[in-house]
């Protein structure tokens, strides 16, 4: 018989064979059962044998206890990111600035890839053991996510072969698949939870769990297609050899990757692949072009430390595809305003189907002279809603104006009938019924939305249900919720466990700053930025409740129009009202005091961009705030540094190109010196 070493090393690698022929080969070995038995024999060897669990063991697949907050890691050799190229001009471009640097380009080949739209990680291997792996971060620090990487089952523990590094980096992007995207947001409804946004941020957000569990329940993938060894000798010589190399490793590695001898084969291979990327499970948002000698590389080398010469990222025009209008309907906003949008003949657009869209404004209507009927082009760019772009253009043109009746903007709300207004210099109309079913939805959702007073687990569904249920007709009835228990545990979907975590959420939210009750107010105009304006220039709602629009409109940064609509909340009786009420209901009415001179960010501007790992934005700026620095929401050589997440876009791009210092959460609960 065999030691105990012996079984749990055997045990290892018959467990992890079998999930990598299921995972990555997509050919089980093992049966559900043969798997199970197998597992829980390793597992119970290293419960009586704790000096034989290693870093590799597939029994950390099912999750670490939960963590206080990730450690911080530093790359070995900083993430990267890629240039863009959005035609082929573009990347001929690109082509004949590396040629003036490395003549050879030209003739070497280029290997494309699908470029995955997830989230970057870097995962550490010595001597072929999987041992940390970190999200991208700044880029040259990340954070450790090790046990949630390992709840990863396509990531292997231990590598196949032998040739391996003894130390390497090896990069990919973790995401989330669109079916599983899909379920996982069923599942979420059904709970009453609230849904993703997109499969991106999805990934990006199972990636930062605190409890590795809840990462493994979401089901993430990875592609990796990059190695760092630095000061090693790769025993690969090209791009294309590399990620076959990865592969025999027993990393996945996106199959449909080419190699083509020059750029007139990679225009055609491109255009190939970008047709393609719709059909695939995973969400692409373009292709990478990579010059395929790794020896090239070397000589190209990076712009700055932002960005390799050998690669570009081929992105693609947002897709417009025509489709039929078949009514125009409209929505009623918080703030009374009247949303036309279209509601389409199903069409699909970069994977996703879309039946509504859009439509802005009347006026944009009546400009793009746009009616039922009409056959019209629709486009998605990213996560952007859809949008109807305009009447598509027609093989007989268009039709005569004469035979068209424009379309009408209602002079009723079309939810409560009132008679809309349309303000002076305004494309907007208004229902000014502060009653109006409409408004009162969207109002209490707004309330309650994350960037405002964050009430988890208050999204449409449930607000739909209170309404319905008369248990609230307006924001402060929520705070009276708690002596409504037994009647919200009667409703649909309201389980003991999510009232209980709900009614905590609704008293937790009470402690907001005065900055952020007076943006979930929805006053019209007053967005985050606004009501931090208010909230620190008048400190107390006493006070900004007598104010006159004269005053207000003396503070920075606050307009006319802002003001006006300020006073005029306030000068409303019912409002006043409710206001009062809020605060006999033990809502903070004040904003912590930070005077220009107070705290350790006095004086400091920040700017906060990207998913953090754990506060949400309007979370930071609060931080921020309340350590006397301000928030402003665009990068200029002002902004003492550029608080960065996951995802960061073009702002990170300007504070690199204006030299501002870009920043993690980490970096800004120390300078902030606050516990996150
Ligand atoms: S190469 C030095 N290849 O895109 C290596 N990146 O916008 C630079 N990405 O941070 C990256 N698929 O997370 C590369 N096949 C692929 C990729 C890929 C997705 C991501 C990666 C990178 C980002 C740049």
């Amino acid at each position: 018989m065999k030691g105990p070493a012996a079984r749990a090393a055997e045990l290892r690698r018959l467990l992890e064979g079998a999930n990598h022929a299921y995972y990555v080969l997509d050919k089980p070995e093992l049966s559900d059962a043969e798997y199970d038995r197998l597992f829980r024999e390793l597992q119970e060897l290293e419960a009586k044998h704790p000096e034989l669990r290693t870093p590799d063991s597939p029994t950390h697949r099912i999750g670490a206890e939960p963590a206080e907050k990730f450690r911080k890691h530093r790359h070995l050799v900083p993430m990267l990111s890629l240039a863009n190229a959005f035609n082929e001009a573009e990347l001929a471009e690109w082509e004949d600035r590396n040629a003036r640097l490395v003549p050879e380009v030209r003739a070497a080949g280029y290997t494309l890839e699908v470029k995955i739209d997830g989230a970057a990680v870097s995962l550490t291997y010595a001597a072929g053991v999987f041992t940390v792996g970190a999200t991208r971060g700044n880029g040259i620090e990340g954070e450790d996510v090790t046990a949630n990487l390992r709840t990863i089952g396509v990531i292997p523990l231990r590598l196949k072969g032998k040739s391996w590094p003894k130390l390497m980096e090896v990069r990919g992007e973790v995401y989330l698949s669109k079916s599983r995207f899909a379920e996982l947001n069923r599942e979420r409804e059904q709970a009453g939870e609230p849904t993703l946004a997109n499969p991106r941020n999805a990934a990006a957000g199972s990636l930062r769990q605190l409890d590795p569990k809840v990462t493994r329940s979401r089901g993430l993938r990875i592609f990796c297609f990059h190695i760092e060894a630095p000061g090693q000798k790769l025993t690969v010589e090209t791009q294309h050899a590399l990620l076959e190399r990865l592969a025999a490793w027993g990393f996945p590695v996106e199959p449909h990757h080419t190699l083509v001898p020059d750029l007139a084969h990679a225009h055609v291979e491109v255009a190939k692949l970008e047709a393609l990327l719709p059909e695939l499970d995973y969400g692409a948002d373009g292709v990478v072009v990579k010059v395929n000698p790794l020896r090239l590389h070397a000589e190209l080398g990076t712009v700055g430390d932002r960005e390799p010469r050998w690669a570009v990222a081929r992105k693609f025009a947002p897709e417009v595809r025509v489709t039929k209008l078949k009514e125009i309907r409209i929505n009623v906003g918080r703030t009374g305003a009247l949303n036309p949008y279209a509601v389409l003949e199903p069409v699909e657009i970069g994977g996703v189907t879309v039946s509504t869209a859009t439509l802005h404004n009347f006026e944009l209507i009546a400009a793009k002279d746009i009616l039922p009927g009409d056959l019209v082009e629709v486009t998605r760019a990213g996560e952007v809603i859809p949008q109807v772009l305009g009447r598509a253009p027609t093989a007989k043109g268009r039709p005569p104006r004469k035979h068209r009746k424009s379309f009408e903007p209602p002079d009723k709300c079309p939810v409560c009938g009132s008679k809309v207004e349309r303000p002076k210099d305004e494309v907007m109309v208004y229902c000014p019924n502060v009653s109006c079913p409409g408004r009162v939805l969207e109002s209490i959702v707004h309330f309650a939305s994350r960037g405002a007073m964050d009430i988890r687990g208050l999204g449409y569904e449930r607000v739909r249900a209170l309404l319905e249920a008369k248990l609230i007709a307006n924001v402060a009835d929520l705070y009276e919720l708690q002596q409504k228990k037994l009647q919200l545990l009667a409703l649909e979907g309201f389980a003991e466990k999510s009232v209980d975590q709900l009614l905590a959420a609704i008293e937790d939210s009470k402690q907001r700053p005065l900055s952020t009750l007076l943006f979930a107010l929805g006053i019209r105009h007053v967005g985050a930025e606004g009501a931090r304006l208010l909230a620190r220039h008048f400190g107390r709602m006493e006070r900004l409740k007598k104010a006159k629009a004269a005053d207000i409109s003396e503070i920075r940064g606050i307009g006319p129009a802002i003001a006006e609509a300020v006073a005029g909340f306030f000068a409303e009786p019912r409002n006043q009202e409710l206001i009062q009420r809020l605060e006999k209901l033990g809502l903070n009415m004040k904003e912590p005091a930070t005077s220009e001179r107070e705290g350790p960010l006095a004086g400091q501007t920040y700017v906060v961009t990207g998913t953090l790992p754990s506060l949400s934005r309007a979370r930071a700026a609060e931080l921020i705030e309340a350590a006397g620095g301000h928030v402003t929401d665009s990068v200029s050589k002002k902004t003492t540094a550029l608080v960065v997440g996951a995802d960061a876009g073009s702002k990170l791009d300007k504070a690199k190109a204006l030299g501002v210092p870009v920043i993690d959460e980490a970096e800004l609960l120390r300078r902030a010196r606050a516990k996150p």
